[in-house]
């Protein structure tokens, strides 16, 4: 197992578990996370996902370089198969934070960024290293980090590989709070517990409303006027204007 997963009160808590590699995400912790986002989560009943690393020193200190080294010419060098794994936990109808505990750099940024929410400890460290190896940021990075702090300072962090600290992060947008060490998984939690108060129908649709704005291949205003129009038929809507209007809390169900 590379990735713990524990479940308590409906959210799941997948642990990236390679301490001794600074949690690097190599083969079989994809096809772990896969093997969750594409599956396995359906069949538990939880409301949100948090993503985490092992251990202090980081949350995923980027793809596994050995395992790069490893590969002979042309073997499985294109990224399709971890853009595959890192669109399904951005597209996944559950909210899904990413705890960041430290370096998240290179493929661990680019896991974070696909996250819906970002959590950063103090230490938390954000950086694309990958132009030091010859490469580029392949896992969605050289997309997600201009949709998330905007092509200039996207470009500079790419370019000259320089790390920035937990409140750059914040300052830039890149994380959406920084708390103490050790207390970001409580923080994730507490952010999901607000949000499994919600309508879940709801929540699912607003990720996939904003997920689509940043996609070429569908129109984010109709994907809202569709998902509007589906969520106005359902009994959750019905619960919840009806709530607001008996002056009582709504208790929603998911349909
Ligand atoms: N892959 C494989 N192993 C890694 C690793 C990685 N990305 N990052 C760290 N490790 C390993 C180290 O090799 C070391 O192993 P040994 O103890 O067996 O030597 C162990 O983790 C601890 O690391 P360090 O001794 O280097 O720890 P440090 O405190 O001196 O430095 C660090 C920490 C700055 C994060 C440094 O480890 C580092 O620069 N790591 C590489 C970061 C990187 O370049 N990431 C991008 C990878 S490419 C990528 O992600 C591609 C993509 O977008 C598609």
């Amino acid at each position: 197992m590379n990735v713990n997963i524990a479940i308590e009160d409906r959210i799941a808590v997948l642990t990236v578990t390679r301490p001794k590699a600074l949690n690097a995400l190599n083969k079989d912790v994809m096809s772990e996370l896969h093997q969750f986002f594409t599956t396995d989560i359906n069949s538990h009943d939880i409301m949100g996902v948090i993503i985490t690393g092992d251990g202090k020193k980081a949350f995923v200190a980027g793809a596994d370089i050995s395992e790069f080294m490893s590969m002979k010419p042309g073997e499985n060098v294109d990224s399709k198969d971890v853009h595959a794994v890192f669109n399904a936990i951005e597209n996944c109808h559950l909210p899904v934070i990413a705890a960041v505990n430290g370096y998240a750099l290179g493929g661990g940024c680019e896991l974070a960024m696909a996250c819906h929410i970002r959590v950063a400890s103090k230490n938390a460290l954000f950086g694309m290293p990958e132009v030091n190896l010859g490469i580029i940021p392949g896992y969605g990075g050289t997309q997600r980090l201009v949709q998330l702090i905007g092509k200039g300072k996207a470009l500079e962090l790419m370019m000259t590989t320089d790390m920035i600290n937990a409140d750059e992060a914040y300052r830039l947008g890149l994380t959406n709070h920084v708390v103490e060490i050790g207390e970001e998984i409580g923080k994730a939690k507490e952010i999901l517990n607000k949000i499994a108060k919600k309508a879940p129908l709801a929540v699912s649709k607003v990720i996939d409303s904003v997920n689509a704005y940043f996609d070429k291949t569908r129109n984010g205003y109709q994907t809202e006027i569709d998902n509007f129009a589906f969520l106005a038929t359902t009994e959750d809507f019905k619960e919840g204007a009806g709530a607001f209007l008996e002056k009582r809390k709504a208790t929603f169900k998911g349909n």
